[in-house]
């Protein structure tokens, strides 16, 4: 078959990725996906069982840093358009490991543009390099009526935040640079199925279910916006359609929580689902050493993407939250694959150094 275009997407074993190539693959039967990842603890190819058996669609275990690799998958496939998630996505992780963070973020992705410029620099507005990036670029936010708005200056905390910005940066000076196109999109917190446990959510709808202790870092008064996943998926496909070339686009749930209000929805909304008396899962409340550097308020205005585009989020949240709760109960046997091996011990050795 002729394909009109040969997407990559780089962290599509990952939970967003996952979640944006199984759109892409089957809304879209006339573009082959290439999916490339390098499958570390956070990529699952289980995520990807509705698609995997699907002709346009293609699996490449690769590693973003390999630029001379790089290359030679883009003459593979003779890649169109790059939708890049491949990402080390957890805080707390980069606190622990900042390098790895430099490496596949800030290295990863440049080798990755350099890649692109090779092969597209005789026709850039035949391509796309499409960077999926966060909120967390900007900093944060006072408990007032302020949000992040795409000029907002950046003003990255953790060394996560800082690789994603330097990564935006990067992503920013190809455009300016060389006249590659490109979009960039800066999301709020997704949730929903295939979330690695060791984010907040799915992390808590574990320990609740296996009756362990869910620790609240401080006084659980920050301040998340939450988005369901797959509104997530839908904006990063409207904007890959009709975005308009060299633009950031906020994307965000309207949907702002503090911690522990958002985790006594999620204890009331566990307990529920298995069937328990409210309240039975209030005890495992255990308010632990705060994060280093934690952002204190994260808050999106996604009213660019909804007024140029017409994007908004779907789900209201209370049923994105049963959706996702539900989910997880009724997948323990994915939960408990990704939650035995290496993550035990790292999550082990995360409490013992507290
Ligand atoms: P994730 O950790 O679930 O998945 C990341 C994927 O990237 C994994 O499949 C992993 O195997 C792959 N990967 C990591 N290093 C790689 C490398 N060197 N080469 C190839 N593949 C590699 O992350 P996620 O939560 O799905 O986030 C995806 C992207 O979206 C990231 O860029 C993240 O910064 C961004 N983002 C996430 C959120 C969120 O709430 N999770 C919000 C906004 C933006
Ligand atoms: O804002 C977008 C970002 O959201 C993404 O760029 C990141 O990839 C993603 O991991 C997420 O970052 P957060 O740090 O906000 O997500 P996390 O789920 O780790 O934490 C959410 C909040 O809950 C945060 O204020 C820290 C707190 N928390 C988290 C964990 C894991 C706890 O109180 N206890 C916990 O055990």
């Amino acid at each position: 078959m002729n394909y009109k275009k040969n997407i990559l997407i780089t962290g599509g074993a990952g939970f967003i990725g996952s979640h944006v190539v199984t759109l892409f693959v089957n809304k879209y039967p006339n573009y082959r996906i290439i999916n490339l990842d390098k499958l570390t603890y956070a990529g699952n190819l289980n995520n990807l069982r509705d698609v995997e058996d699907k002709p346009n669609y293609l699996f490449e275990k690769a590693d973003i840093c390999d630029f001379e690799l790089m290359l030679e998958i883009f003459k593979k496939y003779n890649i169109s358009d790059v939708i890049h998630l491949a990402a080390e996505s957890h805080v707390d992780r980069s606190i622990k490991d900042p390098f790895t963070f430099a490496q596949t973020n800030v290295m990863g992705t440049l080798s990755l543009l350099q890649a692109a410029k090779v092969m597209w620099e005789d026709n850039y507005e035949d391509h796309l390099f499409f960077h999926v990036s966060t909120d967390e670029v900007y900093g944060d936010l006072d408990f007032d009526d302020t949000y992040f708005v795409e000029t907002t200056s950046y003003d990255p905390h953790s060394p996560y935040s800082a690789s994603k910005a330097a990564s935006d940066h990067f992503v920013r000076s190809f455009h300016d640079t060389y006249g590659m196109q490109i979009n960039i999109s800066n999301c709020s917190n997704n949730y929903g199925p295939f979330q690695f446990p060791e984010k907040l959510i799915p992390l808590f709808i574990n320990n609740i279910r296996n009756g362990k202790p869910l620790p609240v870092y401080g006084k659980g008064e920050n301040v998340r916006d939450w988005l369901y996943v797959v509104d997530h998926a839908r904006a990063i496909d409207l904007v890959f359609h009709e975005g308009e070339r060299g633009d950031t686009y906020n994307i965000g749930g309207f949907n702002e929580w503090t911690n522990i209000d958002l985790i006594k929805v999620i204890i009331k909304t566990v307990d529920k689902l298995l069937g328990k008396p409210e309240g039975t899962s209030d005890k495992l409340i255990t308010y632990v050493t705060d994060r280093a550097g934690h952002d204190l308020r994260y808050a999106i205005d996604a009213s660019k993407i909804k007024n140029e585009l017409g994007w908004e989020p779907s789900l209201q949240f209370e049923e994105g939250i049963e959706k996702t709760v539900r989910w997880y109960l009724d997948n323990e046997e994915w939960l408990d694959n990704v939650t035995s091996g290496d993550y035990l011990k790292y999550y082990e050795q995360m409490y013992a150094d507290r």
